[in-house]
């Protein structure tokens, strides 16, 4: 059965960008419902998301049309799976936060018990109010509701600051995390450290030994964890234009094999589980110029040594009540080595991922991999965007 999405709209000018949400949504396989405010038709029509959703929208000149017999907010609040209201306004957050019910969208909220995500968008001497504040804080402590907190930049009012919504493609990411997990928050109180992408390893400043690895696989993983409640240390090498998507996430950028080792093992100690989903460059030129060598004064040879393995050392340092997770990225045959490494480097799960796969690997929205534990135990999970895969990751290594 389909996902049902009640996306809720609120007026502010943020409204705009929901419209890309909404179209995103209703081409993939789930069903999306929306419900405007009064005051959010001043910014964008009911014509425009009935078109993008392929459905009518709700507005309250609905509230009190017959469905079924059965009175809307009833109707939708039981409906939905998950609720997205974005952008939220000021005036819809203090409603939301006393328990009002004066429109179609606050009285399904109350008539609901499916998971809230809130993306609040506004000036930032509004976001900055006390009251709104308190407000906010209120909401955040009910864990019905969930955060797609603003962001700073420059504001439609020309302002500079706090108070811009979301953007698309993060409420995306959250929304397919709340279907996943229907909003448990089952890694709170649980650290994480988490590494993501590749390191590089210059023999002068412009040129360097590296790999394709583009960080998205430990930024997903960075991702679902935080969702889940979790506090996560993302220390991640260059990531090719994903920096935005790891605010939230501390992260921590390291540049070479060495700078990770070091952070990673700043970090360890209060690391519950390590995720080691890094692309670790394996060999480093012994000699490093801090001049770009001229073409003419390359050599054919480049001398290499060996970068410490960071996973493990990891393992001669781990406590009882720490879990030691790696990656390994195959070609060919991915579980003979795998099985390999999860002895020789002491590890509680390791993910056998084939990157010669289509869709796979490096750089790619998807993937697919074997989960396999100290036990023996195995997960087979087939191709699906990288967020799934790291949501089940998730669910395993909660259950070794
Ligand atoms: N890893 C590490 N330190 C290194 C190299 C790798 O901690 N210097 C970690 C990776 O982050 C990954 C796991 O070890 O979680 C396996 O990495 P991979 O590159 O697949 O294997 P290697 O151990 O480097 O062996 P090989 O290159 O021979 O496959």
């Amino acid at each position: 059965m389909s996902d049902h999405l009640l996306i809720a709209v609120t007026g502010g000018i943020a409204a705009y960008k929901v419209c890309e949400v909404v179209s995103t949504l209703a081409k993939g396989e789930r069903e999306v419902r929306v419900v405007m405010t009064h005051h959010s038709q001043q910014f964008i029509t009911p014509l425009t998301l009935a078109t993008l959703s392929r459905h009518p929208v709700y507005t309250d000149a609905d509230f009190w049309q017959p469905t079924h017999g059965r009175p809307l907010h009833i109707e939708l609040g039981e409906w939905a799976d998950l609720i997205v209201i974005a952008p939220l306004s000021a005036q819809t957050l203090a409603k939301l936060a006393h328990g009002f019910a004066d429109n179609l969208l606050t009285n399904t909220i109350l008539a609901s018990t499916c998971p809230v995500l809130l993306a609040p968008a506004m000036n930032t001497d509004m976001w900055e109010q006390t009251t709104v504040h308190r407000n906010w804080q209120q909401l955040m402590g009910d864990r019905r509701y969930h955060s797609a907190p603003p962001e700073a930049g420059r504001l439609a009012c020309d302002r500079v600051g706090m108070g811009r919504m979301a953007e698309p493609k993060d409420l995306l990411i959250h929304i397919e995390s709340l279907l996943y997990t229907r909003g448990k928050r089952d890694l709170m109180g649980k650290h994480l450290l988490v590494t993501a992408g590749s390191t590089r390893e210059h023999f002068d400043p412009v040129r360097f030994i590296s790999n394709p690895s583009t960080g998205k696989m430990g930024i997903s993983i960075g991702m679902a964890a935080f969702h889940r409640g979790a506090t996560v240390t993302l220390i991640h090498g260059p990531l090719h234009g994903h920096e935005l998507n790891v605010t939230g996430l501390n992260p921590i950028p390291v540049t070479n094999a060495k700078q990770m080792r070091q952070c990673v093992l700043d970090e360890f100690t209060q690391a519950h589980w390590t995720i080691m989903a890094a692309a670790v460059a394996d060999m480093k030129p012994i000699h490093y110029t801090s001049h770009k060598l001229p073409k003419a004064s390359l050599s054919n040879t480049i001398q290499l040594e060996l970068v410490p393995d960071i996973l493990t050392e990891l393992s001669v340092l781990k406590q009882p009540h720490q879990l030691l997770i790696g990656f390994a990225a195959q070609t060919g045959d991915s579980i003979t080595p795998a099985l390999e490494k999860l002895r020789c480097k002491h590890l509680d799960v390791i993910v056998a991922n084939a990157i010669d796969q289509p869709n796979c690997g490096f750089a790619s929205d998807t993937n697919e991999a074997v989960l396999i534990g100290s036990r023996g135990h195995r997960h087979s999970i087939p191709l699906n965007s990288k967020l799934h895969l790291a949501h089940q990751l998730l669910d395993f290594i909660g259950q070794i």
